[in-house]
């Protein structure tokens, strides 16, 4: 793989930290893919892609009900351990290494693509919708769920942005729902729907932990969040609960459906 620098952080940050990805992760609880996936009409054996796919989460409960998926990321050792984890739950997956920036599939190939809490990583947001866009058959759907601010917050995206890029080397940025809404349209994807939902980040430390960010970075984080302004620790719920610094994030729920032929 021809990686750019974004690209090889985020390998270099997930290879070192992929053991702490699977159980017990927050991620491990999918209800937000399970209440997205009522919404989208799939045949009884589809065929799915799940993009920078991490412990595996979101591709294994589209393999518990019988699809037949690829779980694709750019860090080899969070693959191994995803396979790791598929076998003892006794599903059947196929794995494959790539960028989420360039696709090794044919065109109109998957039913469905699936991408969770991983886009904000990625070096160019607009190729991944391009290849997605290209590896979906007629009628396919698109599943995104990230972390997002709303398009009238820019000051709150902007202290989000600095403290994730502070944790986490990796982060490049969170997108709007009107950005990824026009990045899908100017591929062809129909958006049906592009919801808001909060999430509680339960604990700032453990995201240190889950990060390896330097002490360094999380002093530096600390005073962000000390002097965080107004709005940012309205929209965010930023608070302390039993000596834990609490927060909420946005996350973006979209679901776009490649167009029909005519
Ligand atoms: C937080 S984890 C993903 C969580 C997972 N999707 C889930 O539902 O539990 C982020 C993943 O994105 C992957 N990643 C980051 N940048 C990538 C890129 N440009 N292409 C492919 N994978 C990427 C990382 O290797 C990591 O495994």
């Amino acid at each position: 793989m021809n990686l750019d620098n974004i690209q090889r952080t985020a390998q270099e940050q997930f290879a070192r930290q992929s053991h702490r990805y699977g159980k017990g992760h927050i991620l491990e609880n999918v209800d937000d893919v399970r209440a997205a996936s009522e919404k989208m009409h799939l045949l009884a054996r589809a065929t799915v892609l799940d993009v920078a796919t991490g412990g595996g989460h979101t591709g294994f409960f589209f393999a518990g009900l019988g699809h037949e998926v690829t779980l694709a990321d750019i860090a080899q050792p969070m693959l191994d351990r995803a396979v790791q984890a598929a076998t003892e739950r006794g599903l059947k997956v196929e794995t494959r290494q790539h960028s989420a920036e360039r696709f090794p599939y044919l065109d109109s190939f998957f039913d469905l693509v699936t991408c969770r809490v991983a886009a904000h990583h990625f070096s160019s947001p607009p190729d991944f919708i391009r290849e997605t866009a290209r590896v979906l058959k007629p009628g396919g759907w698109f599943l995104l769920i990230d972390g997002s601010v709303d398009d009238d917050q820019p000051e709150a995206e902007e202290w989000l942005h600095q403290v994730e890029k502070l944790r986490d080397p990796s982060h490049n940025r969170f997108l709007t729902p009107r950005t990824w809404t026009r990045l899908c349209e100017a591929s062809g994807l129909q958006v049906r729907e592009a919801t808001l939902t909060p999430f509680k980040q339960p604990d700032l430390n453990w995201y240190f932990e889950t990060a390896a960010t330097s002490p360094e970075n999380r002093k530096m984080v600390l005073d962000l969040v000390t002097n965080a302004p107004a709005g940012a620790r309205q929209l965010f719920r930023l608070n302390e609960e039993d000596g834990k610094i609490v927060w909420w994030w946005p996350r973006l729920t979209l679901i776009a459906r490649e167009a029909n032929p005519v």
